[in-house]
């Protein structure tokens, strides 16, 4: 049920003429003062609502904020649960606590911040205030613990798909990396609590930057990172990218639950990195060297090595060999 706040600020965001106070009032059955101090409320978290004398009001700003209230209204799929936080530390653990409390498939967790960013292989993420995306999701996919990796290839996809909407042109580094001229934008991980045969949750963590700029980044990622912004040479709208992302997870991970891997494996590789690329995998079993020659219908990356030998790599660490 939305609050009379929620419900004058969708009443602004779709008028196209300014909405007078009595005209509100008379909506919401309160009065005009009432309806002035939930103007006030919203203009105290952000939003700019002009209001001329015998005018009525009008929004000329929102926050570039991506809760609920911003968020909530740009989500065409079924995952409507967002747990927003000024900052999160980060939003997987918070992700986790939420889905141990049963939280639903498709929670969302949306952090402005995070102090403590999680990246893979125990590493840390740059997760400054206000200026990129730090999301987590909670999913309860039907599959045994192996079958997880998978879905970081599937949600490096759909970032790829919503960062297509912005008129970029990103590729997807086996597994999960998308990258913007060369460089890495987005970074995923998975994280499970799971039976023997059987996930109970998986949490699904997406970083993104979006607009921050070189010297934002810490020295030693200025030259292996970037941003939508930078790639773009234009300030992104962090909701509505947002809100293309978990559209385009949500359609591809049904996708992924009906058909498995394969029905998107075409998709995935028309966007990698690495095709026919001379690679060094360097997985938990020793290092893999040859020319990558694909994904596999499980999502395993195909190395043709120097006798001609087709290997498979299901989890490792992809680095460019020099010529
Ligand atoms: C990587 O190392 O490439 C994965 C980075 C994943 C970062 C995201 S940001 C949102 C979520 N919270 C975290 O602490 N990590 C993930």
């Amino acid at each position: 049920m939305s609050t009379p706040a929620e419900r004058i600020l969708a009443w602004l965001r779709s008028a196209s003429t300014p909405l007078s106070g009595e005209d509100i009032a008379a909506r919401l059955g309160i009065s005009r003062a009432a309806v002035f101090k939930h103007v006030e409320a919203l203009r105290a978290r952000g939003y700019a609502i002009a209001a001329g004398p015998a005018q009525g009001y009008v929004l000329t700003a929102t926050p570039d904020r991506v809760d609920a209230t911003e968020l909530g209204p740009h989500l065409t799929g079924a995952w409507r649960r967002i747990e927003w936080r000024e900052t999160a530390d980060p939003t997987q653990q918070l992700a986790l606590a939420l889905a141990r409390d049963g939280a639903e498939e498709g929670t969302l967790v949306v952090a402005e911040a995070q102090t403590a960013g999680r990246g893979r292989l125990g590493r840390t993420w740059h997760s400054p205030s206000g200026k990129n995306l730090y999301c987590s999701i909670v999913l309860r996919p039907p599959l045994t613990p192996a079958g997880v990796p998978q879905l970081a290839l599937v949600a490096g996809l759909a970032a790829a798909r919503a960062i297509e909407t912005i008129g970029l042109h990103p590729r997807i580094k086996w597994p999960n990396d998308v990258l913007l001229d060369g460089r890495k934008a987005v970074g995923i991980i998975t994280e499970m609590e799971a039976e023997l045969e059987q996930v109970r949750v998986v949490v699904l963590g997406i970083g993104v930057n979006v607009n921050v700029a070189v010297d934002d980044f810490p020295p030693d990622l200025r030259d292996r990172a970037t941003s939508l912004a930078l790639a773009s040479g234009r300030r992104i709208d962090r909701v509505r990218f947002t809100a293309a992302l978990i559209g385009a997870l949500e359609r591809d991970y049904r996708r992924f639950l009906d058909d498995g891997f394969r029905a998107l494996r075409a998709e995935w590789e028309a966007r990698s990195a690495l095709a026919g690329c001379d690679v060094t995998a360097r997985t938990p079993d020793g290092d893999v060297t040859g020319v990558v020659a694909g994904v596999e219908d499980d999502g395993a990356l195909r190395l043709v090595d120097a006798t001609g030998t087709v290997r498979r790599v299901v989890a490792g660490e992809v680095t460019l060999r020099a010529r």
